[in-house]
């Protein structure tokens, strides 16, 4: 790594209790002069992004690391001349083209905090996260492609800022030329700021010192749900999130220079950071990143990408495969993957089938493959086999990268020990510090400790649920809290029902997860409404509303795949909804809910496994 001033005091410096996690600190840097500086001299023609854009037909762009450079350094001056400082909140908010890596970077460069969101989430979610994060700066785009679909992303935005008292400049890149409300003195265009930076500045000026930060100092702001209503900020700092996604992407890929490798995420979320943006370049790889989804045009999509681009890896999440796979073996027809060494799958547990599928289809038995467990929270990869050096375990992460160490623990906090049938069980904690932990959810450092560090004593929780194997192998099982995974997004229930109680009529809802065959997870809502607004006839009408509002205040990504309108909950006496039971007649266990002795009305459940959808 580029040195600007090596780490003066110890190395690690840590306590879970506060929680305070330092890594390198004294360290000066800037992480970009990692990702693309440092890679000039040897290899700056070398692609590092190679784009393929949602419609086939439109012509593939690829930057070499000095066209980058070249247009990092060029947007980082845009936001200087913007005002952008050191430390400022940024918002970014585009689809998947090269110009979001490049905001992403500039920002960076110039010390400020990024804080890219979804293309999915709707103006409600955007104006909750710039308001938590005072953003004060936003970077979009008029328009994002995906698929068949036009999503105009600068309305978005302009609907997001109603009532909005931080943010001073919007920063609008043009890609789908969809018309967009320009406000004199708020919204500029990327292209003429850009342009007047080249016209106005000589080479040397161009080429502006990035800004030198802390090892400590935030690099982002990436906002995540939990178990609570509100997404919290997880924040990432920057030496040891930069050493941790090198280490991870180089390691667990056995990255070769030259390789192609195609992470299918999207920048929005942290694998897109970690894995698109981060750690692919701090290792001088070349990346390609695509604008579209995978069945369109239609489902051979992904195929045509590896056999266009000659793909050496693929990392894609079991929900894609899935999905997939239900179109059968006709999309492969014709398709050549024989450059494909390496295959990858992140965000939810693999069933065995998608596992094999991936194994015998795509990578023809050949390419070893990666199942790469890891968070928001963790900022990269924590365990996982690391291609064709240690075994891979159908449905198994399996075993802890170097440096990290997992401990499987009881309800009370004691390491489990005993055996169930050949292995351990029990909920997942780490109990050391690695690189790329978050050191704190933006604004609100109690909500970090008591989400991740209070559970158990001096061991950050992770939520999750897993076995251990005698070998020390774990399969992660899944979420032990009120988190869901619906086609590897995160959502948590709380949030999907403060939504859905939002719309007018509704008294109250309660939301649980149940297994989908596509999804992993789908989202089922059990729903009250006011007999005053509620009328059989229109059930189809009010569940259609329903949908309406929750793609209003969360966005499309977190629509209920079921609504079954009840006339009360199950309730404790003491008024706690019984979800275990609600858990069980989505999941469609009608038979042995088990204990309903404790329920305020036991007729109400009654009610509810009759009308199960
Ligand atoms: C949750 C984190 C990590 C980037 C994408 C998701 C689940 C993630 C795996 C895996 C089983 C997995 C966990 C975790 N998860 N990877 N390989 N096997 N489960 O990041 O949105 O922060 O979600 O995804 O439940 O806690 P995220």
């Amino acid at each position: 790594m580029e040195k600007k001033q090596p780490f003066s005091k110890k190395g690690l410096e840590w306590n879970f209790k506060e929680p305070s996690v330092k890594w390198f600190e004294g360290a000066k840097l800037n992480i970009t002069e990692n990702c693309l500086d440092r890679h000039l001299e040897e290899i700056g023609d070398r692609p590092a992004i190679i784009w393929e854009p949602n419609d086939p037909n439109e012509k593939t762009r690829t930057l070499t690391y000095k066209i980058l450079h070249r247009k990092v350094c060029e947007f980082a001056q845009v936001l200087r001349n913007n005002g952008v400082k050191k430390g400022d909140r940024v918002c970014i908010y585009m689809g998947m083209i090269p110009e979001l890596p490049i905001a992403v970077l500039a920002c960076a460069r110039v010390g400020a905090i990024h804080s890219v969101i979804f293309g999915g989430f709707s103006a409600q979610s955007i104006a909750d996260r710039l308001y938590d994060a005072q953003a004060e700066f936003i970077i979009t785009c008029d328009g994002a492609f995906r698929g068949a679909k036009d999503i105009p992303l600068k309305s978005i935005i302009d609907d997001a800022l109603i009532g909005n008292k931080t943010v001073k400049r919007v920063i609008v890149h043009t890609r789908t030329r969809t018309p967009a409300s320009m406000i004199k003195g708020r919204d500029v265009w990327w292209r003429d700021e850009v342009e007047e930076v080249i016209e106005n500045m000589n080479e040397e000026a161009l080429k502006a010192p990035a800004e030198e930060v802390d090892a400590e100092d935030p690099l982002f702001i990436l906002y995540t749900s939990g178990s609570t209503g509100k997404p919290k900020g997880v924040v990432h700092t920057t030496a040891g999130y930069m050493l941790w996604t090198t280490y991870s992407f180089v390691n667990v890929f056995q990255y070769n220079p030259g390789d192609v490798f195609f992470c299918t995420a999207d920048i929005g979320w942290i694998t897109g950071h970690s894995y698109i943006v981060y750690g692919p370049l701090l290792a001088g790889a070349t990346c390609l990143m695509f604008e579209g989804i995978p069945t369109w045009p239609d489902a051979g999509r992904f195929w045509d990408i590896v056999d266009k681009h000659k793909v050496n890896t693929l990392y894609t999440a079991p929900t894609a495969i899935r999905s997939l796979m239900s179109y059968g073996l006709e999309p492969l027809k014709g398709k050549d993957l024989s450059s494909l060494k390496v295959l990858g799958t992140v965000g939810e547990p693999i069933n065995e089938e998608a596992w094999h599928w991936y194994d015998e289809h795509i990578g023809k038995k050949k390419c070893p493959i990666v199942d790469t467990w890891w968070q928001t929270e963790t900022g990269g990869i924590l365990i996982s086999n690391l291609a064709g050096i240690t075994p891979a375990k159908p449905s198994w992460a399996t075993l802890p990268l170097p440096g990290v160490k997992p401990v499987l623990v009881d309800e009370k906090g004691d390491e489990v020990t005993e055996l169930t049938d050949t292995h351990y069980s029990g909920n997942l904690c780490l109990t050391m510090p690695w690189p790329g932990i978050l050191r704190t959810t933006w604004g609100d450092h109690e909500r970090c400790r008591q989400t991740y560090f209070s559970t158990y004593e001096n061991k950050y929780f992770t939520g999750d649920g897993a076995f251990r194997d005698e070998e020390g192998n774990f399969r992660i099982t899944g979420r032990v809290d009120d988190v869901l995974n619906v086609s590897g997004h995160r959502l948590g229930t709380a949030e999907v029902e403060n939504a859905i109680n939002m719309m007018a009529g509704v008294v109250e809802s309660a939301v649980v997860g149940y297994p989908h065959e596509l999804k992993g997870q789908g989202i089922y809502a059990y729903v009250v409404m006011d007999s005053k607004h509620h009328r059989e006839e229109d059930d189809q009408l009010s569940k259609q509303d329903l949908l309406a509002t929750v793609s209003r205040i969360i966005g499309p990504i977190a629509k209920p795949d079921k609504i079954q309108f009840v006339s009360a909950l199950p309730k404790t006496r003491s008024g706690k909804i019984m979800r275990r039971i609600l858990r069980k007649v989505a999941e469609g266990e009608l038979e042995n809910l088990g204990d309903t002795s404790t329920l305020l009305d036991p007729a109400v459940v009654d009610e509810i496994k009759e009308g199960k959808l």
